[in-house]
């Protein structure tokens, strides 16, 4: 079986690496979600990855906080998750190059479009740090239009949730599932599934979203091969 995309963008948020510590980073946690990555990049998968921070900090933990302080502080929050997962790749194996939005050399190299697709086109996984680097954007955003600039055929929102639901599964046991959604649904229904801005960038660049849980260890690999797993978001 061949994978059914060449070129993706898989956005993990900072929670997904905090696993069941619930804040910062559980290592084994981090290292089951790079051995599924590996198992992908082995197939010829171009992969790009987008970390969020909210492990480490939210923007709203900032409550009463200028808003762009504390965006700017999640933006270093991802490059902290950024440099974790590009340890933990390396260690399998897997040749990784983290690129920042915002510059800080010592660290990583700036985030250059050409040079990350050339990354790709040679084999390694490139992991964008730092948003967008400007605040008021999200690293939804952030994985929207990385996604549009790298040409990658889908995004893949590994999420703590299986699915998008219409109200909480956990609080309501009612929560009705979706498995396809357009993205003016997800616009017009408030649906908490990424926020606006993001949405409505995939949706002018027509680039899917398949929305699904990382508690089941293959469904990344599910995800490439094209299974009909979580919420497929599209025209
Ligand atoms: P090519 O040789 O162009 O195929 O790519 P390469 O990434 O192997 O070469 P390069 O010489 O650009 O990078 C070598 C190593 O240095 C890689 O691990 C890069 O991630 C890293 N690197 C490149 N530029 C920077 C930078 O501006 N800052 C930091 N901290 N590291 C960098």
């Amino acid at each position: 079986m061949e994978p059914k995309y060449k070129r993706v963008i898989i956005k993990l948020s900072g929670e997904a690496l905090a696993g069941p510590d619930g804040h910062g980073i559980n290592t084994s946690t981090v290292l089951t979600i790079c051995e599924q990555i590996k198992e992908v990049f082995e197939l010829g998968v171009e992969i790009a990855i987008v970390v969020g921070g909210g492990n480490f900090w939210r923007g709203r933990s900032g409550e009463g906080m200028d808003k762009s302080t504390a965006d700017y502080m999640g933006m270093l929050a991802t490059v902290i998750n950024a440099l974790g997962l590009q340890d933990v790749l390396e260690e399998l194996g897997v040749p990784v190059r983290v690129q920042t939005a915002i510059e800080m050399k010592q660290i990583a190299e700036p985030y250059i479009r050409r040079k990350a697709i050339r990354h790709l086109e040679k084999r390694r996984i490139v992991i964008f740090a730092s948003g967008i680097g400007s605040p008021f954007f999200t690293t939804d955003t952030t994985a929207a239009l990385r996604a549009a600039e790298i040409d990658a055929e889908i995004i893949l929102l590994a999420k703590s949730i299986d699915a998008v639901y219409d109200s909480d599964p956990l609080t309501n046991p009612e929560a009705k599932r979706y498995s396809e959604l357009t993205y003016i649904d997800v616009l017009n229904q408030g649906l908490k599934v990424m926020d606006s801005t993001a949405t409505s960038l995939c949706m002018d660049n027509h680039i899917p979203i398949l929305v699904f849980g990382l508690n089941e260890p293959k469904n990344i690999l599910r995800a490439i091969m094209g299974e009909k797993i979580g919420t497929i978001i599209q025209e």
